[in-house]
Parts: C-alpha cells; sequence; structure tokens
C-alpha cells in the first residue's frame, strides 16, 4: 500500500519524505489557502517546490469547475512536473475533464468521492485514482470503510486499472483497515502515520533492552 502525505505544508512533507516511506503528496484548495499560498505565480512555485522535495505523485487540485477551464488549468499543472497528477472534481464536467486528461496521458485524480457510483464513473473516465473520503462519512454516520470494500470488489471486478486512494484518512485505525481491505493507496497527515509506531510493549521492552544492554558493555 502506497502513503501519501495530505498537506501543502513543506515542513511536513520533508519531515514524512524523511521517513524513507513516502510514496506522494496530496493537496486541495483548503490545504494550499492554509498555508497562505494565493495567486497563479504562487501557487505554481509552491507546487514546483513540493515536487522537488518528494519524488512520487503530487496531486494538483484545479480550481474551478467548468470543463473548458479545468482543462486549461490542469494543462498548465502537468506542465509543472511530469509526477503531478491534476486533481478533478467529481462532477458532470469533472468526468469530461477526466476523460480529457486520460486520452492525453496525463494522471488525474477524482476527488471528493463520496459513493461506489461515483468512484465507478470516474474509473469509466480513466482516471488515474479516486479519492473516497473517510473522515467525512463517518462525521455524518456512515461506514467509510464499507465504501472502500465496494469501490474495490467492483474495481477487482472488471480489472480496472484506476486506484483507490483513501483520503480524509485521520488516524491509524483508517491507515490499518484500508490495508486489510486492499485500498492502493492512503493520504493523511503525519499524525496518524506516526501512531503506528506505537506500542506500550515496544517502549517497555526498549526500556529493558536498554537497561541490560548497560550490563554488557
Ligand atoms: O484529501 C482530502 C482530505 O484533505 C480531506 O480531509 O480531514 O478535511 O476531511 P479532511
Amino acid at each position: 500500500m502506497k502513503f501519501f502525505i495530505d498537506t501543502a505544508n513543506l515542513e511536513q512533507i520533508k519531515e514524512a519524505n524523511d521517513l524513507g516511506i513516502l510514496d506522494g503528496v496530496t493537496t486541495n484548495p483548503s490545504l494550499m489557502a492554509k498555508e497562505g499560498i494565493s495567486g497563479k505565480e504562487a501557487i505554481l512555485k509552491h507546487y514546483k517546490d513540493i515536487c522537488d522535495i518528494v519524488d512520487g505523485d503530487i496531486s494538483a487540485e484545479v480550481l474551478s469547475t467548468t470543463y473548458e477551464e479545468m482543462i486549461a488549468e490542469g494543462d498548465i499543472l502537468a506542465q509543472i512536473h511530469s509526477n503531478i497528477v491534476v486533481k478533478i472534481p467529481m462532477i458532470k464536467d469533472g468526468i469530461k475533464a477526466l476523460k480529457y486528461f486520460s486520452g492525453k496521458g496525463i494522471k488525474t485524480n477524482c476527488t471528493l468521492i463520496f459513493s461506489a457510483g461515483q468512484a465507478l464513473l470516474a474509473a469509466k473516465a480513466g482516471a488515474t485514482y479516486v479519492s473516497p473520503f473517510l473522515g467525512r462519512l463517518d462525521d455524518i454516520s456512515t461506514d467509510s470503510l464499507n465504501l472502500i470494500q465496494e469501490i474495490r470488489t467492483i474495481f477487482d471486478n472488471y480489472g480496472y486499472e484506476t486506484e483507490i486512494l483513501a483520503a480524509s484518512v485521520r488516524h491509524s485505525m483508517h491507515i490499518i483497515n484500508c490495508a486489510k481491505i486492499g485500498a492502493d493507496v492512503v493520504t493523511c497527515p503525519i499524525q496518524p502515520i506516526l501512531s503506528l509506531l506505537k506500542h506500550p510493549l515496544t517502549d517497555s521492552g526498549l526500556e529493558q533492552f536498554v537497561k541490560d544492554s548497560q550490563k554488557m558493555q
């Protein structure tokens, strides 16, 4: 399973990349705005900076919502670096844009997926990734893991190569459950990834080993 970091914060991206297990980055307009990035030039520069840190797929989201504007924007984003993945919202014009980019061999990530039908349409349009949002479904008392399972079954039934990129991942159990179901990628802030490291028996065991190692010196 691939691990992407879901942030536009360069320090966090560097920290995650330094772990040596990072496969890519996802961003969205909210995450970019949080970093104070505004204006066309600054946006393009920020994505370039991210591409310079991480050697993996970097999702850059279009800001427009009409077909013509999305393809114009996406074409510019795709020119920043060969690792750029154009992130497109799950709307009617978005499906057309996914088809356009897949025809040009440009990678895409269809975002704001909340149902299996949406994922199926995006796969049919040739999306490289679909991003079902786990945490936001859990927030409205809906079983987000069931959605991942449904999409996995549908993609496997028909051999779709579109990858399931589980997004809005908020904690380590989301990651474990996605791995059990067979999501291809999880994207989340660094904290849920670091939580996977933790076990009290590891801490107490290491404490004892360190104590005993002193007897050996
Ligand atoms: O990748 C989508 C993600 O950024 C949304 O996460 O926590 O805002 O629901 P969240």
